[in-house]
């Protein structure tokens, strides 16, 4: 399969990186507004570097094309390569606004193409325990999901664009928020009503929230709450946890661990296990974060081979996924501004 990039920023080079370590799979072409950077990435993978997207989608070279632009672009990108008959993969957030994700889905649809969004959270391998183990019902019957991620705000930001509303639809709930919402939807099932509060007293930034908290509900009655934060001072940091009738599951990195607890019966003897993913750590003490990225991605790229060939789709988050995330995000903002809990109407759409 043959992958052009658009987009060759930190994302974009990873993604290629990814892309090599896939037999059979190229970096065909990739295209960025800074020719340089296009230049410099296609040179590194022997790929065709073009000065526009229309260049890019021209080309009878590549077969699928990833969406690595800001937010605020991801659009015009993914519309106009559904219609030039490419598979689209999507960085996340899927778009700015809500409407904006519609007109994505309704594009491939209309196309026949295959459209995903870049929730590579969902390969971290604490992340794929949770999710076997609730899904085997380990834990018994789901009761709530809590979850946490969180990042310094903005000392973590190369620029101003990427704490900008305009750019990503929104603060937190939109930036380290978005993967957190997927994972919880993705364990929790259809979230239908959704309530919270955004609160900007710390940056001060308009209408790009340095928390955000929400309380879900899913159409089965198991519920979740969630923060996503630019004010965690200790790095960066994520949990996600699943609470049953009969145990509990922690998935926690950086670093990567997870922790389960079950009883045999309600009020029973409880079994504890553990794991802190040693070779994770090791590896990511020597080559960096960007070696567990990586494999999220690669790991992604293998269920979209198999997924565009007609096979099963393993943990990859599919477009409505994307949207989902991005109409749970705004409904928090409307909750907020509200003063209430608003239902989502659209649950099960695809
Ligand atoms: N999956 C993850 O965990 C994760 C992590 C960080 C960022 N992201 C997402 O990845 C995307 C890219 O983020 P990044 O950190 O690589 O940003 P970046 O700023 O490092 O790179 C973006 C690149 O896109 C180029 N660009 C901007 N507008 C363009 C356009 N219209 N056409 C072509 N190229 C254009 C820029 O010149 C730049 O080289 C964003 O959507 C971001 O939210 C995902």
């Amino acid at each position: 399969m043959r992958f052009g990039l658009i987009g060759a920023g930190l994302i974009g080079c990873l993604r290629a990186q990814a892309i090599s370590k896939i037999p059979g799979a190229t970096v065909a072409a990739v295209t960025d507004v800074a020719e340089p950077a296009a230049r410099a990435l296609a040179g590194k993978y022997g790929a065709r570097a073009t000065a526009t997207l229309d260049q890019l989608l021209a080309v009878d070279d590549c077969d699928v094309v990833i969406v690595c632009t800001p937010p605020q672009y991801h659009e015009k990108a993914v519309l106009a390569a559904l219609a030039a008959g490419k598979h689209v993969i999507c960085e996340k957030p899927l778009s700015n606004s809500v409407e904006s994700c519609r007109r994505m889905l309704a594009a491939a649809k209309a196309h026949g193409k295959i459209l995903t969004t870049g929730f590579n959270h969902r390969y971290f391998p604490a992340i794929q325990f949770l999710k076997k183990t609730v899904d085997e019902g380990a834990i018994g019957k789901l009761n709530h999901v809590r979850a946490y991620a969180g990042h310094e705000g903005l000392s973590q930001f190369r620029s101003a664009s990427e704490y900008d509303k305009k750019v990503i639809g929104g603060g937190a709930l939109c930036d380290v928020g978005i993967h957190l919402i997927d994972l919880t939807a993705y364990v929790l099932g259809d979230v239908c009503e959704v309530s919270g509060i955004a609160t900007g007293s710390v940056w001060n930034l308009p209408g790009a929230e340095d928390n955000g908290f929400a309380l879900l509900r899913s159409s089965t009655g198991a519920v979740a709450t969630l923060q996503a934060s630019w004010t965690e001072w200790k790095g960066y940091r994520f949990h996600l946890e699943a609470y049953g009738e009969r145990g509990m599951i922690r998935a926690y990195y950086a670093p990567m661990m997870h922790l389960l607890i079950t009883m045999d019966k309600p009020g029973g003897k409880r079994q504890r296990s553990f794991s802190f993913y040693p070779a994770m750590a090791i590896k990511e003490k020597v080559l960096g974060w960007q070696h567990t990225v990586i494999e999220t991605f690669r790991q992604e790229l293998v269920d979209f081979i198999s997924l565009a060939a007609g096979g099963p789709r393993g943990a990859i988050a599919d477009g409505y996924a994307g949207f989902r995330a991005v109409e749970i995000a705004n409904a928090v903002y409307r909750s907020s501004a509200e003063n209430r809990s608003v239902l989502l109407t659209t649950a099960g759409e695809s």
